[in-house]
């Protein structure tokens, strides 16, 4: 954007007049707005009115352009001002000013790109304070390219802090003004707005009478009869997937813009520009449904389900789609096209049918193992199939004592638990229990997880054993790259050999794109016995839980099911695998590290959200345990051996193998590999309005990303983990633009979430923690179990990025950031001039009791001895978020993470609708057109 001279104001009218009109400096218009104004308006309320509290005031309010109601910028009792509470609930993005107050009726935009969302919009004061100029976080400010000399980027602040409008923008209420609202809290603004949904114009008084909700059952322990458990978990996978569903359909993007492909007029390609992917507030599949309608004026209107068939990596904006075949589209017109997304409810569709097999049908599954997960008392039973007289498998570590006792006694059990620590080898020990049932029993074994990123690991393992392995893949996943790729079912389908009619058919339609009714009918036949028999001679299929469910393997008989992070999974999709002849399971997890994610509160509340393995261990099953970790420098296992399971943990690694060697990178403590950075910069709202993001902790990511690869580690060996999707995507972004090296080498680095992180590992993982606000708390990143998985995913150095002294207010983080000062690596200033950081502590945080004060007064540095661990014999054992006690069962104990704020509940779900999305549309067979040679 060229400089802002008075005709570009004149021209775009807006706000810089306004404000030079006014000569305003943030600073200064902020210390005056406690002037005293105007008597205070009582009834008929007037038509600016906050719409939550009633204030009305021309000064605080605002009006919503999507809904054309008004909020104020006041909070009462609400963790955010009233319009940003409202903004972030109703996902509505822009406001205007009303026009008798001071900046008169301004749309605040982004004076270069014209975003109009307040979440990404901030403010740099122009030189001489007078005027400033508004302009969007990422690109606009985020560009240090732009040729403008009138402003200085770097000077750029959001213009939402602290979850308000700023005050010199939108006035704050004073207490006097605010004393004759209603007062509302966060929880009825969130029934309001579910309420608004339906009905634009309910008020709070609707509200009172629609209040009386119906009461769902909750989970039990132990049930009467299959019926029982049906009639239990199908009302809350309905009310899960009707919320999943509101949730997709929710997000509609107008204003999209299309890029048309006619070189195949039949068969119409397009990219869709969504603005919506860049704040990562919408995350798409390959595969997903999108309802594109043109309501411009220069066609009628027109719409089509369209399909995506290409996501775009990092920091790209355009979606790829494809029209169905022969299907018109308006293809001179490029703009104003709106988006829909079209729920799909196959994992929802295949829990209720597990749960239906499994209260219909007998044989589903044996009596034994029914019985089992029924909760019924049964008697130990053990198979009597000879055991093999080496446990060790090809291809795979040499088992440890503990991994052999339990792959030895897993073998002999219908129904066996495996606990482990992260790294202990629970998937080395899974593959090795696999290869053995493979050869003891005839037919194919099962290897299921609940996310795909698990399977594949599980998957790549078997491999290497040299057991026969198909991967079967959502057909919405089979176009995306992978490690594994080569294993699935539809790449070994194109590589089998075919009959020469089948080879025939398939080169017709390669070559015609399609085939007649009749053909096309034999070809899918044929395809599909070509499946089957793929399929029948595997020795492992290896798919997710809810991909059991897919029709290519319905029929299929299964006696033994392995299901490895199996505390991930919700009860009904852990029965999806097992309802197909299951005669022996093997459950692996570790219910101390994240479990499944339910989105609605009322179904997580009635127990949803605790997984099968919990409750087998509820039942008083023992756990077989892997006590031994491979995967971590000894100096990073030892704080959470100490917090989270009891100081049980050993290390089957030596500091010396996990030393890089010729890598020069400035730790503190070369004999340590781990700092812990302190930042202090602020966190902001993310762009969509439900998530967070912390620039100078990205900035400080990025400098060490950097200094890792000018140290010679691969962008493959470190992994960038961060709660925080808006985070996540900010940094991708901002590597991008600026990284000093290579733009490629940042694209390969991984950025990902703590929670799609779980069961991985890198050799270098950098943590940023964002959340850096006085006043807001830390979230979900009180959460034991996501810094549980966070602080372990790393083999050779950890280096986490956070504000200490806001972390350090939560107990659990305290005494980390203790661990890492008392080792001199609380660090603060360059990363090549790394000092101990000179910060106080309170002495212990608020929230830890009094018992456990006298402790951590003494032994704050000392972790072995911190209030987490659970020593049995410990009184602060009471207030442990895990007891896990060393001997005998792991009680369970709620988690913090049941305590969610609305917000993280928020952040989880645009989390988790990243769709580890595993549903294909099966109604389509295969539509393979590769011939083999
Ligand atoms: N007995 C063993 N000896 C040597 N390395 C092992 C052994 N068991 C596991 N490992 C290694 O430890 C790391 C973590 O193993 P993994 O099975 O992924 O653990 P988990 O599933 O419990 O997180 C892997 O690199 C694996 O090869
Ligand atoms: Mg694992
Ligand atoms: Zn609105
Ligand atoms: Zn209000
Ligand atoms: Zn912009």
């Amino acid at each position: 954007m060229a400089a802002a001279t008075r005709e570009d104001e004149e021209e775009r009218g807006a706000l810089t007049t306004a404000l030079e009109r006014l000569s305003v400096d943030a600073g200064e218009y902020a210390a005056s707005e406690d002037d005293e104004e105007e008597e205070e308006e009582s009834e008929p309320p007037a038509p600016y009115a906050c719409a939550y509290c009633g204030l009305a005031d021309v000064r605080s309010c605002v009006k919503c352009l999507h809904c054309s109601k008004w909020f104020c910028n006041g909070r009462g009792k609400t963790p955010g001002s009233h319009i940003v509470m409202h903004l972030v609930r109703s996902r509505h993005k822009s406001i205007q000013l009303h026009p008798d107050s001071p900046l008169g009726d301004t749309v605040p935009e982004c004076y270069a790109c014209g975003s109009k969302n307040p979440f990404v919009l901030g403010f740099i004061p122009a030189k001489g304070n007078a005027v400033v100029v508004l302009l969007c976080r990422s690109p606009c400010a985020h560009t240090s390219t732009s040729k403008d000399v009138t402003w200085d980027t770097s000077q750029w602040s959001p213009l939402i802090q602290d979850r308000a409008f700023l005050s010199w923008f939108v006035a704050t209420p004073t207490a006097e003004e605010a004393r004759h609202t209603r007062k509302v809290n966060a929880q009825e603004i969130s029934m309001l707005e579910d309420l608004w949904r339906s009905n634009e114009q309910a008020t709070f008084r609707d509200l009172q009478t629609t209040q009386v909700e119906e009461e769902v059952v909750k989970t039990q322990t132990v049930y009467k009869d299959a019926f029982e458990y049906q009639r239990i978990f199908a009302p809350l996978v309905a009310i899960e997937a009707e919320y999943d569903r509101k949730l997709r359909e929710s997000q509609v993007q107008n204003a999209v813009v299309v890029r048309w492909d006619t070189t195949n007029p039949r068969k119409p390609r397009a990219w869709l520009e969504m603005p919506q992917l860049e704040s990562g507030e919408l995350r798409m599949a390959v595969g997903d449904e999108i309802k594109l309608k043109y309501q411009g004026e220069l066609h009628a209107p027109w719409e089509a389900i369209v399909q995506v068939v290409s996501v775009p990596q990092n920091a790209v904006t355009e979606v790829g789609i494809e029209l169905r075949h022969g299907t018109y589209a308006p293809t001179q017109c490029t703009h104003n096209f709106t988006a829909e997304f079209i729920w799909k409810g196959t994992t929802f569709d295949r829990m209720h049918s597990a749960l239906r097999r499994f209260a219909n049908e007998h044989g589903c599954m044996s009596g034994y193992l029914m019985r089992s997960l029924l909760g019924h008392a049964m008697p130990p039973s053990t198979l009597t199939t000879p055991l093999p007289t080496r446990f060790t498998v090809p291809g795979l570590p040499e088992l440890n004592h503990s991994q052999v006792c339990a792959v030895k006694a897993v073998l002999t059990r219908p129904l066996a638990l495996i606990q482990g620590p992260p790294g202990t080898g629970k998937t080395v020990t899974s593959a090795s229990i696999v290869y053995h049932l493979c050869q003891m029993y005839p037919g194919p074994v099962l290897v299921c997880a609940p996310s795909n990123v698990a399977v594949d690991q599980l998957t790549e393992k078997l491999h290497q054993t040299g057991l026969k392995v198909v991967r079967v893949l959502a057909r919405t996943r089979e176009s995306l790259s992978n490690t594994v790729n080569f294993l699935s079912l539809h790449e070994q389908l194109a590589k089998a050999s075919m009959s020469p009619e089948l080879a025939r058919l398939t080169r017709l339609k390669s070559e015609h794109g399609e085939l007649s009714t009749s053909d096309e009918r034999r070809y899918r036949s044929m395809m599909k016995a070509c499946e089957r028999e793929i399929l029948k001679a595997a020795d492992v299929i290896c798919t997710t839980c809810s991909g059991m469910g897919d029709v290519r393997v319905q029929g299929l008989t299964i006696r033994s099911v392995l299901m490895d992070e199996a505390t991930q999974a919700t009860e009904p999709e852990s029965l999806i695998p097992l309802v197909h002849g299951c005669k022996q399971l093997v459950l692996v997890g570790d219910h101390k590290q994240l479990g499944p994610v339910i989105m609605n509160r009322k179904a997580a509340q009635a127990g949803m959200k605790s997984s099968l393995f919990e409750r087998m261990i509820q039942l008083g099953h023992r756990p077989l345990r892997l006590e031994v970790q491979y995967r971590m420098h000894p100096c990073l296992s030892e704080f959470p051996s100490n917090m989270f399971y009891d100081g049980a943990l050993q290390n089957g690694v030596t500091a010396q193998e996990r030393q890089q060697r010729n890598i020069d990178f400035p730790w503190p403590n070369p004999g340590a590999p781990m700092f812990f950075r302190q930042n202090l910069g602020q966190e902001e709202i993310s762009g969509s309005g439900t998530s967070f993001l912390n620039r100078t902790e990205a900035s400080s990511v990025e400098k060490m990303v950097t200094s890792l690869l000018k140290a010679h580690v691969l962008p493959s060996q470190i992994g960038i983990v961060t709660p925080y999707e808006g985070q996540r995507h900010y940094l991708i972004t901002h590597m991008q633009l600026h990284g000093s090296l290579r733009k490629e080498l940042y694209r390969e680095i991984e950025v990902a979430s703590v929670d799609a992180f779980q069961g991985r590992e890198k050799d270098y993982i950098l943590v940023s923690c964002v959340r850096s606000s006085e006043r807001q708390g830390i979230g979900f990143l009180s959460d034991p179990r996501r810094l549980n998985v966070a602080l372990t995913r790393a083999r050779f150095g950890l280096i986490i990025i956070g504000n200490p002294k806001v972390l350090s207010r939560d107990p659990l983080w305290y005494y980390l950031l203790q661990h890492f000062k008392a080792q001199q690596l609380l660090v603060e200033g360059p990363l090549s001039n790394l000092q101990p950081s000179m910060i106080q502590f309170p002495r212990v945080p608020p929230g830890v009791r009094a018992q456990e004060r006298r402790q951590a007064e003494g032994l704050a540095v000392d972790p072995v001895r911190a209030p987490f661990r659970t020593q049995p014999s410990a009184a602060s054992d009471a207030h442990a978020p895990w007891s896990g006690g060393n001997h005998g069962t792991p009680l369970l104990s709620l988690s913090k993470s049941d305590r969610l704020t609305e917000d993280d509940e928020l952040e989880l779900r645009s989390q988790a609708s990243v769709a580890d999305d595993d549903t294909a549309d099966l109604s389509v067979f295969v539509t393979h057109t590769s011939i083999p040679p």
